[in-house]
């Protein structure tokens, strides 16, 4: 790969063949430019530049790892970053890297850093069963889509058994949730494996983790693509807006770290691919003169600059808005386990599981936080089964951190916009905005809450007042979806989607979504898993569209 330069330096020794062009600025094209390295933008550059196509990846924000360019190594190993490490995924909330790789230009949070959300989240890795694509339009069913999928699992398939000696640490806490479970009748599956098992089972968790380190895209497709001289990734660097005329796309503005903006331009028959996520690619939209008129009015007054008001496209930008509300239960049993203790790990104290993990790949470090997932649904009132996901991770002494979340067939959506300082802003919750909602959430937790209460193992809710103050509480899931969503309804003409089944945005000639912006849907777990799943498919559409 080539690393572009940010000072035009090593540029200018290595190019040689057109001096006279720097001096004007960089005329390199490219066939591909690819907007955003989360886990949907490396998937689908690596899988676009494996074809032979020149292949360009813009990334607004740094490198996690140490082969892209940290150096916010361990005390005890300069090869590893905390991200790196599973057992610390509980600490890096609390340290300064947290600041420097989330969003600082959304209402709700995002990550940006090179791995988007893969980077710093707490790597429940569901792969998604076969339901989550029943509302897809033809050609993105699960039959259409589980090649893709195959594909994926391949190279990053996630692990419920990351530690190389085979061995799971620290079962304190599964072992006495899982009585409760069973107690209830509810059975242990294997939630990779048998991936559609999605009433009244639990599973040990899978995570995103491989060679006991995070896996994802950075680790897992990154490399393959830097080995190729047409691959080039360009850090630090934000994309602003498309440079549009009428209703092709000639490039890019975008802006350094250190605010210079400058043109880069795309070949002759060249293409962009939007994989900002479910947040900023709809920023990018309407920077670029597509989404609703208001939108992109809002935009003009953040100053980009905008095509003529002719070309601006009526697309439902930022609406279909989705997200899983989480409800949290803290219950405490008498279990005598607890959190690992992240402190002594990260100061190099903790001698004995560092130097099983570094020595053997094995040990607690090499496990996530979560030690429990369950799944299970229930029909509401309207007539609709909605599913829900249990985390369970320890939080203290005998303490049990579950996350209830409401996901896949919940009917709830809000709408996503701007505002006139340039950050995105939440016009709509996507939360419990239908009854049938706020029905099958409280039927659901008013049962936990009450089996928990009557279990004979003791069990306590702390800080319980009732169901309807937990259910009038939910948190954001961080798994937005939905806002430049796919589909045959071309928005233009009233309808609901922005991308068609290709991928590619209604109305403009060469310009597609890759990401989770285009899901028809919202999946039945966490989402990191079928946004790379997506990726791979769309990569795929993409480059068979001619
Ligand atoms: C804190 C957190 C915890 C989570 N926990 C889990 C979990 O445990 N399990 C799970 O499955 N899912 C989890 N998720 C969700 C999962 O990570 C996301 O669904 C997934 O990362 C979405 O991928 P994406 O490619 O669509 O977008 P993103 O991951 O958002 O990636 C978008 C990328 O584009 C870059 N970018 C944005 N705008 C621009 C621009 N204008 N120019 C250049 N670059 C740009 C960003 O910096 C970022 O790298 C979590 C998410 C977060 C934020
Ligand atoms: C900013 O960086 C660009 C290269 O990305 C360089 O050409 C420009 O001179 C820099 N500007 C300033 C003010 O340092
Ligand atoms: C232009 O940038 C590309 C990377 O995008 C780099 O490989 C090339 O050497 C640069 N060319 C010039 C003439 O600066
Ligand atoms: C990009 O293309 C435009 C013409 O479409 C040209 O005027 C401009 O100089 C090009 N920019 C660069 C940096 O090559
Ligand atoms: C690099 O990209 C160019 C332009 O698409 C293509 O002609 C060439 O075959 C590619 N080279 C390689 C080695 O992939
Ligand atoms: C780490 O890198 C940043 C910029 O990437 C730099 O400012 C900082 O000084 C570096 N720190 C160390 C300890 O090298
Ligand atoms: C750092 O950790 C890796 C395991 O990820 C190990 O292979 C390597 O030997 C360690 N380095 C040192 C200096 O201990
Ligand atoms: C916790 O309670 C259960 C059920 O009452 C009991 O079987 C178990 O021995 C207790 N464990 C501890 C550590 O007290
Ligand atoms: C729960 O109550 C305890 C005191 O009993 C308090 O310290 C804690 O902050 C409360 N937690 C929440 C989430 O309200
Ligand atoms: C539930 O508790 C809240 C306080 O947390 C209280 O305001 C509300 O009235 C209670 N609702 C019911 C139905 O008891």
């Amino acid at each position: 790969m080539r690393l572009v330069s940010r000072s035009g330096l090593i540029a200018l020794v290595l190019a040689g063949n057109s001096l006279a062009a720097c001096a004007k600025g960089n005329t390199t094209t490219y066939d591909y430019i690819v907007v955003g390295g989360g886990p949907s933008g490396i998937i689908t550059a690596e899988r676009i530049s494996e074809a032979n196509k020149k292949v360009l990846l813009i990334e607004k924000g740094p490198g996690p790892t140490v082969s892209t360019g940290s150096n916010h190594t361990l005390v005890w190993n300069d090869t590893l970053t905390p991200i790196d490490v599973p057992g610390l995924t509980t600490a890096i909330g609390g340290l300064d890297l947290w600041q420097e790789y989330t969003c600082k230009d959304h209402e709700a949070t995002a990550a940006c850093v090179l791995g988007g959300g893969t980077t710093i989240n707490y790597m429940v890795f569901v792969h998604p069963p076969e339901h989550d694509f029943d509302k897809w339009p033809a050609g993105w069913k699960w039959v259409d889509i589980a090649p893709a999928a195959q594909r994926l699992y391949e190279r990053n398939p996630g692990s419920n058994t990351p530690s190389a000696d085979g061995e799971r640490y620290d079962p304190g806490m599964y072992d006495i949730f899982s009585t409760f479970l069973n107690k209830l009748g509810w059975r242990l599956t294997d939630m990779s494996e048998q991936a559609n098992d999605k009433h009244m089972v639990y599973s040990h968790p899978t995570w995103n983790i491989k060679n006991s380190k995070r896996a994802g895209p950075v680790r897992t497709y990154l490399p393959l693509a830097q080995q190729r001289d047409n691959f080039s990734l360009r850090l630090g660097t934000t994309v602003i807006r498309l440079v549009r005329e009428g209703s092709r796309v000639t490039g890019v503005e975008v802006q350094g770290s250190n605010g210079t903006r400058e043109i880069i331009n795309l070949s002759k028959n060249g293409r962009v691919v939007l994989s900002a996520g479910a947040l900023a690619t709809p920023r990018v939209l309407f920077n670029s003169g597509i989404g609703p008129k208001e939108q992109v009015e809002v935009a003009a007054k953040t100053g980009v600059t905008l095509p003529p008001q002719k070309d601006w496209i009526e697309l439902p930008v930022g609406k279909n808005f989705k997200d899983h509300p989480i409800f949290t239960l803290d219950i405490q049993t008498n279990g005598t386990w607890g959190p690992l203790a992240s402190d002594i790990v990260l100061d190099g104290s903790d001698t004995k599981n560092i130097d099983l993990y570094e020595t053997a790949g094995s040990g607690v470090l090499t496990q996530g936080r979560h030690r429990l997932i369950f799944f299970s649904s229930v029909v509401g009132s309207d007539g609709v089964t909605r599913y829900f996901q249990g985390s369970a991770a320890p939080s203290g002494t005998g303490l049990i951190s579950l996350k209830v979340y409401l996901t896949h067939g919940l009917t709830s959506e809000g709408v996503l916009g701007l505002a006139e300082d340039g950050k995105t802003k939440i016009l709509q919750s996507p939360y419990l905005q239908t009854e049938a909602d706020v029905d099958a959430a409280t039927t659901f937790i008013g049962n936990f809450v009450e089996n928990l209460q009557s279990s004979e193992l003791g069990f306590k809710i702390k800080n319980f007042t009732n169901v309807s103050a937990i259910i009038n509480n939910p948190t954001s899931g961080v798994h937005f979806v939905g806002t430049a969503k796919i589909g045959t309804d071309d928005g233009r003409k009233g309808g609901s989607s922005v991308v068609d089944t290709n991928a590619k945005v209604y109305g403009v000639d060469n310009l597609f979504v890759s990401d989770a912006s285009i899901h028809a849907d919202l999946p039945s777990g966490n989402s990191q898993a079928i946004v790379m799943v997506v990726a791979e498919a769309a990569a795929a559409k993409i480059l068979a569209y001619k």
